[in-house]
């Protein structure tokens, strides 16, 4: 069903389509053309936003929860409903192969359906006093008014995986989505607001000048949560701002994420999972992996029949059904990836395919020989660019592995149960694939360690960031 349907171009304030004094273009990363016109938001639009939460958190937060739950239940299908013309906005406004926008669709579904589940377990705790007379007892309490800011890389996902859980919680939501792809978040409002989504408890503010925008939120102490995904050095300017009221604040950050195949791996799962930790969403995740350590003694099978699958991917128009990698976001990403590559090439790496551009399509790259002083090997690429390194020893490639700032994903191919579980507690980051190339999901946490930021999204670890503990002690009457 759908796939034909023109999404909102209006911000969503208050349960109403609001026009703003200017619009500004969202263009399509394939031809460079306007795919629509936004409203603009600013200061007016945040303080009205702001207001409207305010009047929508008490009796959002009084619903019962089996309310909450319907109404995220309602959303949940109104998205499966509508999974062609999210797949289809997303492949026009950032450029995702429209195939992999409906498994984004899914993805993001998953967490609305988790979350009006999860709804009805946040308990409360029942403390033993070592009074007789006392009764102690902990509620949990939603943070109040959140304001989110989500990337482009996950236009649907990124916007459920962090108001679902604030809405189950009985927070009312403010967006600002990315200036990149504010049509499916504008989608996915008009989907809350059939689904019932009382007005003010989600709002989705569209705007060309984030820090404007965002000035209004930061300093309104009624804002009680900030909840940011994107780069690690925005992440610490947000947090700064943060702190002057005091908000709560869950950060995303980067990643640098190694996938390392030992010499006992089953080589052949191991590229196919390779392909999917490098390649899904043209290697714009947080999670990719950037780097890639194999063992001497199965490196050349591996680079082989790895690089067989690499030059076997389609490229093209992302609203093809059989693209596989399309255009990456904009020509600063793409000026980004080619620096990684020729920087690694000038330190003496050898290109084994790829290493080239058709307009914003970076050409499905594989790396051999990197020097291990190149920046590809250092910073987040975020583009179809894998540098393969040989290693000896499993301590070498753990080494390896952890020197980094960052502390998001990693990844370990091995047969060796030993190993798999030595590496995988030695690996300092907040998520670890074991043999498993996307360990992303609605249920686990997802959030990463050191400069990747701070708190979990998904699972029960998700609603936790939206709630907070109220500590009520009652003394009985003699
Ligand atoms: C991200 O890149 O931030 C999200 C990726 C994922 O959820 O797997």
């Amino acid at each position: 069903m759908g796939g034909q349907e023109e999404g909102p171009r209006e911000a969503f304030i208050a349960g109403a389509w609001r026009e703003t004094a200017s619009r500004f273009p969202v263009v399509s990363p394939v031809d460079g053309t306007v795919v629509a016109e936004v409203s603009d938001c600013g200061p007016a639009e945040a303080h009205a936003a702001i207001a409207a939460a305010e009047v929508a958190s008490g009796p959002w937060a009084a619903a019962t929860a089996y309310e909450r739950a319907q109404v995220l239940r309602r959303w949940f299908e109104a998205i499966g409903r509508h999974r062609e013309d999210l797949a289809r906005t997303m492949a026009r406004e950032m450029g995702k192969p429209v195939s992999e926008g409906r498994a984004e669709v899914d993805y993001a579904a998953g967490f609305v359906e988790w979350y009006a589940e999860e709804a009805k377990r946040v308990y409360g705790t029942v403390v033993p006093s070592q009074f007789a007379g006392k009764r102690l007892w902990v509620r949990p309490e939603p943070v109040g008014i959140v304001y989110g800011i989500t990337p482009w890389n996950f236009p649907a996902a990124m916007v459920t995986r962090k108001a679902a859980p604030a809405l189950a919680a009985g927070c009312p939501f403010i967006l600002k989505p990315a200036e990149e792809s504010p049509l499916t978040a504008l989608w996915l409002a008009r989907l809350w607001e059939e689904a019932g989504g009382p007005p003010g408890t989600l709002q989705v503010l569209p705007a060309r000048d984030p820090e404007a925008l965002s000035r209004p939120f930061f300093e309104d102490a009624r804002v009680r949560k900030l909840t940011f995904t994107g780069s690690t050095a925005v992440g610490r300017a947000l947090y700064a701002q943060a702190a002057p009221t005091l908000k709560h604040v869950s950060l995303e950050l980067g990643g640098q994420a190694p996938f390392l195949v030992f010499e006992d791996a089953d080589i052949p799962r191991a590229v196919e999972e390779a392909m999917r930790a490098k390649f899904r969403n043209i290697g714009q995740s947080c999670v990719a992996a950037n780097r890639l350590y194999v063992h001497r003694a199965v490196a050349a099978e591996f680079v082989r029949a790895y690089t067989a699958r690499v030059q076997a991917l389609k490229t093209g128009d992302p609203l093809a059904e059989d693209t596989q990698v399309g255009p990456l976001v904009n020509r600063q990403a793409l000026e980004k990836v080619a620096a990684h590559v020729a920087d690694a090439l000038q330190r003496g790496a050898t290109l084994v395919t790829g290493g080239a551009a058709q307009g914003l399509i970076y050409l499905p790259t594989v790396l051999t020989g990197v020097d291990p002083a190149s920046r590809i090997l250092h910073e987040e690429t975020f583009g179809p660019v894998a540098p393969v390194v040989v290693f000896d020893q499993e301590e070498e490639a753990v080494a390896w592995a952890n020197a980094t700032e960052y502390g998001l994903a990693a990844y370990l191919w091995t047969r060796d149960l030993g190993r798999a579980f030595r590496v995988a507690e030695a690996l300092r980051y907040g998520i670890v694939g074991v043999n498993d190339g996307v360990p992303s999901t609605p249920q686990a946490p997802f959030g990463g360690v050191k400069q990747s930021g701070l708190g979990r999204e998904g699972g029960r670890w998700g609603i936790e960031e939206f709630l907070e503990p109220k500590y009520i002690s009652l003394h009985l009457p003699d």
